[in-house]
């Protein structure tokens, strides 16, 4: 498929671009089970479903060459101590890397790779990151007062696995502390076999 040249404005103060061609809205109850405190989780959904985060994607074709792209939105809040966080993922083609840019907020990239191999990386205005082929990735909000913004560019063709972190969770969780962010261990990681 032939696409001419594009451009497009991502401006402040909320970011979303002004051209796209999918939004996504995950709310709480679209993964329930990766919050570690249950008993906090069934008190927020008994009340309402919260807007977690929301992905403003430009498509394009499934294939290598192409380069997928967009916004992507945490909003602040917690379940628990746990703060809103995306699902996280490992790429469908898992030897396709991601680079995410941040513009606002303050927050953590939680990454880990199939064989267990786990980093922690903070993202703040300014701040570049990038997640190597085969590392999955969650963006945390560890603000409880403002959107956690970041640009994010991977290859077309490199798909989403959503299940293996569905299972296993992640191994580090990032929680709040008198008032602080913190990482710790997720007491409900599955190694792996
Ligand atoms: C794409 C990517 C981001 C996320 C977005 C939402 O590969 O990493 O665009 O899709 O931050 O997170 P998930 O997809 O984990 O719900
Ligand atoms: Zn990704």
């Amino acid at each position: 498929m032939k696409t001419d040249p594009f451009a497009f404005d991502i401006i402040a103060p909320d970011f979303i671009p002004s051209q796209y061609d999918n939004h996504i809205e995950r709310r709480l109850s679209a993964m329930a089970g990766q919050y570690a405190d249950s008993t906090a989780l069934a008190a927020v959904l008994a009340e309402s479903d919260p807007l977690l985060y929301q992905v403003y994607e430009l498509r394009r074709p499934p294939v290598a060459g192409e380069l997928l792209h967009g916004i992507s939105i945490v909003h602040p809040g917690k379940i628990g101590d746990e703060y809103f966080m995306t699902k996280g993922h490992f790429h469908q083609v898992i030897d396709t890397a991601e680079l995410y840019y941040c513009l606002k907020g303050r927050g953590f990239m939680v990454m880990e790779t199939p064989e267990g191999e786990s980093r922690v990386e903070s993202l703040r205005p300014g701040r570049a990151l990038y997640v190597p082929p085969r590392w999955a990735h969650r963006s945390v909000n560890a603000s409880l007062d403002q959107d956690l913004v970041t640009f994010f560019i991977y290859p077309g063709n490199a798909g989403h696995d959503y299940g293996t972190i569905e299972q296993q969770g992640f191994r580090k969780l990032v929680v709040e502390r008198d008032g602080n962010p913190v990482i710790i261990d997720n007491p409900r990681w599955l190694p792996p076999k």
